[in-house]
């Protein structure tokens, strides 16, 4: 299975591993350090909805994409605006599995991440256009599947797990570390909620953990943080220690 997943990226962006460190003499700056990792993040609608403390229309019962980012840069690019004709062809699909959770119209959404992230990730050829960097975002989602993942595993909402299970479940079928985000116990509870898995890939699109670099902590730490309407700031790395209530679609 991850041999299998491996070739499959390898062959549909071979193309930008030729490229990409040339680009990225020409493309980075000060400004932007030059980013290393690709992180596929995948929220759960339930818990982003409980965030945002909002009634939400028709949760989707499945885990979505939240975005394609680089690690260590955001903002790249200002005046590269968000463009919604250029991903008319791919609305179906982006609206199926790379939903505004919060917003029947994705728009928002998209708009922020490609400002974002996907400005920063633009340097490599094969994410240079919206289009690209879009359809990219939903071909890893698709090849990953973690939904199969987890659910193969048997972790499954209304049920409460270690951290530990989860992240060998995904570690078990990729290979990989994920890097797994929860809400933190609210007052008078123990239980923290599952939130957001990310999926971290090389600058070739081959699977690597998400361990985070001690010189990347820092940088990170320096970030101004965005809001988006969603504080997503809430969200910590999982505690080890508690147990991990994935809540389901009511
Ligand atoms: C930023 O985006 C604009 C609009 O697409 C483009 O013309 C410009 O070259 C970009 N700047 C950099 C530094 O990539
Ligand atoms: C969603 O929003 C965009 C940008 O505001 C707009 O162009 C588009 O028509 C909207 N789509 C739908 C289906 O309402
Ligand atoms: C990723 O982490 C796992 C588990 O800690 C480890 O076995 C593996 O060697 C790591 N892979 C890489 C490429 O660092």
């Amino acid at each position: 299975m991850e041999n299998t997943l491996r070739y499959i990226l390898l062959v549909t962006c071979s193309l930008c591993a030729i490229h990409s460190s040339f680009m990225d003499s020409s493309w980075s700056t000060k400004k932007h350090p030059e980013w290393k990792k690709l992180i596929l993040t995948h929220h759960w609608p339930v818990t982003v909805c409980k965030m945002a403390e909002q009634k939400c229309q028709e949760i989707p019962n499945y885990w979505t994409l939240h975005g394609l980012w680089t690690d260590r840069s955001q903002m790249c690019n200002n005046s590269w605006h968000f463009d919604y004709d250029e991903i008319k062809d791919m609305l179906a699909d982006m609206n199926k599995w790379w939903p505004d959770v919060l917003h029947p119209n994705g728009s928002q959404l998209w708009k922020h991440e490609w400002q974002k992230h996907g400005t920063c990730a633009a340097t490599l050829p094969c994410l240079n256009t919206q289009h690209k960097y879009f359809s990219k975002g939903l071909a890893l989602y698709a090849s990953v599947n973690l939904n199969s993942a987890l659910e193969k595993f048997g972790i499954k909402p209304a049920n409460t797990y270690k951290v530990e299970e989860i992240e060998n479940a995904v570690l078990n079928v990729y290979g990989v570390v994920a890097k797994i985000q929860c809400l933190p116990p609210q007052q008078g509870e123990d239980v923290q909620i599952l939130g957001q898995i990310e999926i971290c890939f090389t600058k070739d699109f081959n699977l690597q953990n998400c361990t985070v670099e001690p010189e990347d902590e820092l940088l990170l730490t320096k970030k101004t943080n965005m809001k988006w309407r969603v504080s997503y700031e809430e969200l910590h790395v999982c505690d080890k220690l508690l147990n991990t209530y994935y809540p389901p679609v009511q």
